[in-house]
């Protein structure tokens, strides 16, 4: 029969790589709780309409990319292509905006986007993502930047470039906008078809096409920057002091505006010098229209996205080496019946005793018994056998250097090293 392979986009993560995906995982906590930022967990779909309102209906996500089915309740819902939507959702149906303020919040999800799948580009990948509501401080803005700077160098990760611009306010983006479709009127025939139904309703959309004809358009188009109004050039200011104050180097990049549409002012995107085409690892910014948006009381918000295939992927082509394969403390090799019974018994005395232990489930000889606790990379084996259970002893055999030593049987524990 012929075998069913897993969709195109998606992949698995064997048991040889899953603790390194657990140690990213751990270091992302523990950089949020040093920056304060508590975990949150939301579902892997939605109603589709908040992604819709949320994340803008003339974006590429909304109008090409998202997995939207009808259920068998006739709702139309869809799995997210994005975590800032659904945690503004579940924020606000929680009321967590009535507590203290910043409410400050982190996830690491799964994410689906059906899109072209390419090297560090899939359908469904993984995020850790940070947002934080109520402060419209420029402080916060630099706090979240450096909350991924200072995970990337707890990684050991280097060859970064952090770009950021400012894309304003409603205010400065309708004045902006008008002169973004005076530049793109001569040249409106020439556009991909989308682009053409975004020319009325979101004529800067056009700007992040994917389409590269429609690049090449929009290549000497007016820079937002130019049109930002006074409060969002302070609010720019602000934030490029801050960064100087921490130390962190940026370069100002007019060319971001963000493939989704809920940002405001500060935006930014950090790029791996390590990957290929899809290098950009982490992007994010402030959004502080979106909770009024999705039916909140108006309140500032900022985050990021970071993608973790991406980050995988520079740590590997940057040779980085990560910690934590788990591999089993002690193999316990058995030789006849009376020794099998006693084995079962050991390796479930010291399982209880916080200790990893494995025996064969194989019936195979000792020979073999040896060559497995090997390849599985068992710290330390021991063999029993009827003259070991007699004695009460055996030899005790670390597997890296070789050298053994007499224990008692029944303590086992005492001799092996921590950790
Ligand atoms: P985003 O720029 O769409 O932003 O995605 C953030 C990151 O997710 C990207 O920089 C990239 O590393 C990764 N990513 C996106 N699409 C894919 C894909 N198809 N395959 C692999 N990795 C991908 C957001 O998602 C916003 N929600 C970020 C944010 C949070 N802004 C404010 N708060």
């Amino acid at each position: 029969m012929e075998k069913i392979k897993a969709l195109k986009g998606t992949y698995d993560i064997l048991p040889e790589d899953a603790y390194k995906w657990d140690y990213i995982e751990k270091t992302a906590k523990e950089v949020c709780r040093d920056f304060g930022f508590d975990e949150i967990k939301i579902p892997v779909f939605e109603y589709t309409d908040l992604f819709a309102r949320g994340v803008g209906d003339t974006t590429d996500v909304v109008q090409k990319e998202m997995y939207t089915f009808t259920d068998k309740g006739g709702r139309s819902i869809t799995l997210r292509p994005e975590g800032t939507a659904g945690t503004v959702r579940s924020v606000l149906e929680h009321s967590l905006l009535a507590g203290a303020l910043p409410i400050k919040l982190f996830y690491l999800i799964t994410c689906y986007r059906n899109e072209k799948p390419q090297a560090g580009r899939y359908r469904e990948f993984r995020q850790f993502g940070i947002e934080a509501f109520g402060s419209s401080d420029f402080r916060i803005d630099a706090e979240i930047i450096s909350l991924a700077m200072e995970f990337f160098a707890r990684l050991g990760l280097k060859g970064l470039t952090l770009n950021i611009n400012s894309i304003g306010c409603p205010e400065c983006r309708a004045k902006y906008n008008k002169a973004l479709k005076e530049f793109l009127a001569q040249k409106y025939d020439n556009l991909c078809p989308t682009c053409k139904t975004r020319f009325d309703k979101n004529p800067m959309r056009i700007l992040d096409c994917k389409d590269p004809s429609c690049g090449e358009l929009v290549k000497d188009a007016p820079v937002l920057l130019d049109y930002i109004c006074d409060e969002c050039q302070e609010h720019f200011a602000g934030v490029k002091h801050t960064l100087d104050l921490l130390g962190i180097e940026y370069n100002i990049d007019t060319g971001i505006v963000r493939g989704l549409d809920y940002y405001t002012k500060t935006v930014f995107e950090i790029k791996s010098d390590s990957l290929g085409a899809q290098s950009t690892v982490c992007g994010g910014g402030r959004y502080d229209g979106l909770v009024e948006q999705l039916g909140g009381h108006p309140t500032p918000g900022i985050g990021f996205g970071l993608g973790l295939e991406r980050l995988l992927l520079t740590m590997q082509a940057q040779g980085i080496e990560i910690p934590g394969k788990p591999k089993p403390k002690i193999f316990v090799c058995e030789l006849g019946d009376k020794a099998v019974d006693y084995g079962v018994k050991i390796v479930a005395d010291l399982r209880k005793k916080g200790i990893s232990a494995v025996r064969d489930c194989m019936g195979r000889g000792l020979k073999a018994q040896m060559k497995y606790a090997d390849k599985i990379g068992a710290e330390y084996t021991i063999v029993i056998g009827d003259n070991e259970i007699e004695a009460g002893k055996c030899a005790l055999k670390h597997m890296e250097s070789g050298e053994s030593q007499e224990i008692i049987l029944n303590e086992i524990d005492k001799y092996l090293r921590k950790g």
